[in-house]
């Protein structure tokens, strides 16, 4: 894979120990990895204490029928009772479980007692819509508190759910509701997005033309825009939910009873449902949250910056952080909605302690500028966090300085929505942060760097991330198409899980992640990463964004064609820009990492999740008709880039 005398990143060697208050007061100590390296399982089965079971379980994992995982192997519990139930039992009632706050500012706090309240209301609705236990529900919602309380109700009465971003089309809602076989759906008229009602029920209904399994579509009214209706199937929200008893008697499921499936994209057009179950995922996501986040549930105010569509929301915004008895922020908004300083508003508002968010919204900030959020009181926050792709140096340095104030410790986590919960990441009272790096396996999560023959590779070597043993919020299967969950994750190095990501360890030991492997390009057989001549870029000060692919070339294999944003800053640098970023490649990494092209752009191709799409560059990059766009967050970017780069021919 990558040479490391190529490499840019392993010549990090910024490291930032912990605050000295934090560490003394940290939940986890180095004891932990001690802990759960003498005996991974009972440490795992000592965790598990964080749960209330029903019924105990009576072994800890029963990995007999690998790959096939069972947790917890015995015991029973209901997530929604340990997420709500059990805190008001224990008094906690009263403690806010949700600041929501609206885009257009109005705000809410709610209660752990008022969840309950209305956890149990949509559990009775549901069960008067017939919703039994295993049925499936799909949610196709805007980030509003009716959300977490329809996950909750369908987790409440084994009814597995699967959540669908809102931003998706009639075809994706289409194919995942015949997928996953779902009778019900829960969806809203519309969300508000920058300042305007956006539709979200014709886009539901349009794809029910498909669907005639679907008994049922319960409607929330949020924005109150004219919607057309079905009498047969539709119905509000409001009318069936607030009629309904604020009290349910939960009933105790295995703890391999699914709990959700998500849909992810793969390297085939369909999507596969990753499958979740109980009782594992459970214990998986209360123990990091409370790790890594470093979590003092009675004190903090924590907010996860994503959507809940995600598997980030589901493990971060609502099963981790309630499962805790957390008080989060919940925001319905954009960054940039009525203005620039709106997360560094929220956090000023409610004195937000931990941030956890995305590497592409800070460079976002990062182009907006660093005098935008030094407008706000951020002395709240004690900790941030970063997920979904590597975070260069660049922009680590960046989010320390300008919204840590130098002085909170940066976590950044290493997982995927196959994994349940955060595998990677440094310990915040603990580890000595490097930027760049997301450093080593959490305590009981054991992860190696395998070389194209599944040997692990050496301190300083590179290859592929692998997960040697399972752990407990590990996906159990793909819905209904066990040979691909088989063939996928456990084929290509038999017996340990493929992350499908290319991982480098440094000398220390340290793993940097580099991005997917099919995003690995080979430049006249020097393998390089995009993520490493991306980070080059963006250590560049004219630079806010870069991404880059490998075109493919005659001569040398691949060709390095990188696509960059100025900040404002640089705009007008014409041809000396791209000479200067050219130059500056070859000496952050040497002269075969120079890009061929930079082109310079006015927007990058993302999808709704912030993930650039490389391989729509890689069609222009590659002169040709850029293939499907459909699952861009905004379609107009491709035919921007590409008059962009008509007009300065
Ligand atoms: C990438 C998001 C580097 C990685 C929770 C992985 C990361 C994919 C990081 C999963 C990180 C996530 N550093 N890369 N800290 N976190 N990734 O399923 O390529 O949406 O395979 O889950 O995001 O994305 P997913």
């Amino acid at each position: 894979m990558v040479e490391p005398e190529l490499s840019n990143l392993s010549h990090e060697t910024r490291t930032f120990a912990p605050p000295p208050e934090l560490a003394a007061n940290a939940n986890l100590t180095a004891q932990a990895y001690a802990d759960a390296k003498e005996d991974r399982i009972g440490f795992w089965g000592k965790q598990a204490e964080r749960i209330s079971w029903a019924e105990p379980f009576t072994e800890v994992l029963d990995w007999s029928d690998a790959p096939h995982s069972k947790w917890f192997v015995g015991g029973k519990l209901n997530a929604a009772y340990n997420c709500v139930d059990r805190h008001v039992e224990a008094g906690l009632g009263d403690r806010v479980a949700y600041h929501f706050e609206a885009e257009n500012g109005e705000s809410e706090d709610i209660t752990y007692a008022d969840l309950l309240g209305r956890v149990c209301q949509a559990a009775n609705a549901l069960i008067e819509l017939g919703v039994k236990t295993g049925d499936r529900v799909a949610i196709y919602m805007p980030m509003i508190p009716e959300t977490v309380v329809a996950m909750l109700a369908c987790a409440r009465l084994g009814a597995p759910h699967t959540v669908i971003f809102a931003g998706y089309s009639s075809q994706a809602i289409q194919d995942r509701v015949q997928d996953c076989g779902v009778e019900v759906v829960i969806t809203a008229d519309g969300a508000n997005r920058k300042g305007k009602p956006s539709a979200l029920k014709p886009t539901v209904d349009k794809a029910m033309e498909n669907c005639p399994a679907v008994r049922k579509v319960l409607v929330v009214c949020r924005t109150g825009q004219e919607v057309a209706w079905n009498d047969e199937r539709d119905l509000w929200w409001h009318d069936l939910v607030s009629k309904q008893p604020t009290t349910h008697k939960c009933e105790f499921f295995d703890a391999e009873h699914p709990l959700y499936v998500m849909y992810s994209s793969g390297t085939t057009g369909k999507p596969k449902g990753v499958l979740h179950t109980t009782g594992g995922y459970m214990v998986g996501v209360s123990y990091t949250h409370w790790a890594v986040f470093d979590l003092k549930a009675d004190k903090d105010v924590y907010w996860t910056a994503a959507d809940i569509g995600w598997v980030t929301g589901h493990s971060y915004i609502v099963y981790g952080p309630l499962a805790n008895a957390t008080t989060s922020v919940m925001y319905e908004g954009t960054p940039d909605t009525p203005h620039q300083g709106r997360w560094w508003e929220i956090i000023q508002k409610y004195k937000v302690t931990i941030l956890y968010c995305a590497p592409t919204a800070i460079r976002m900030f990062m182009k907006w500028g660093e005098q935008i959020p030094a407008k706000f009181d951020l002395s709240s926050l004690r900790l941030i966090g970063s997920v979904g792709e590597p975070i260069n140096p660049e922009a680590y340095m960046w989010y320390r300085k300008n919204i840590g104030n130098d002085r909170c410790p940066v976590v950044d986590t290493w997982w995927q929505t196959e994994n349940g919960m955060i595998l990677i990441s440094p310990l915040p009272g603990v580890t000595a942060g490097k930027p760049g790096s997301a450093m080593t396996p959490l305590p009981g999560v054991v992860a190696a760097v395998y070389d194209e023959a599944g040997k692990p590779v050496d301190k300083g070597g590179a290859g592929y991330l692998v997960v040697t043993e399972p752990w407990p919020a590990m996906l159990r299967s793909l819905w209904g198409d066990d040979d691909r969950y088989k063939n996928t994750y456990w084929s290509r190095f038999p017996g340990v899980y493929f992350s499908g990501d290319g991982a480098k360890l440094d000398e220390d030991g340290d793993f940097w992640l580099l991005g997917r492997v099919d995003d690995v390009m080979n430049v006249s057989g020097h393998r390089l990463s995009t993520t490493e001549i991306e980070s080059a870029l963006v250590s560049h000060p004219a630079v806010a964004e870069a991404a880059v692919v490998g075109a493919a070339d005659a001569l040398t294999g691949q060709s390095i064609e990188a696509f960059v944003i100025l900040r404002e800053s640089a705009h007008g640098g014409g041809e000396d820009v791209v000479k200067q970023l050219r130059d500056h490649v070859a000496d952050q990494i040497g002269a075969i990492a120079k890009p061929r092209s930079i082109m310079v752009v006015p927007d990058l191709p993302k999808t709704r999740s912030g993930k650039i799409m490389r391989r729509l560059l890689k069609d222009i990059a590659e002169k040709r008709e850029p293939g499907d766009s459909t699952t861009l967050a905004d379609s107009s970017v491709m035919d921007l880039i590409q008059a962009n780069l008509a007009g300065a021919k």
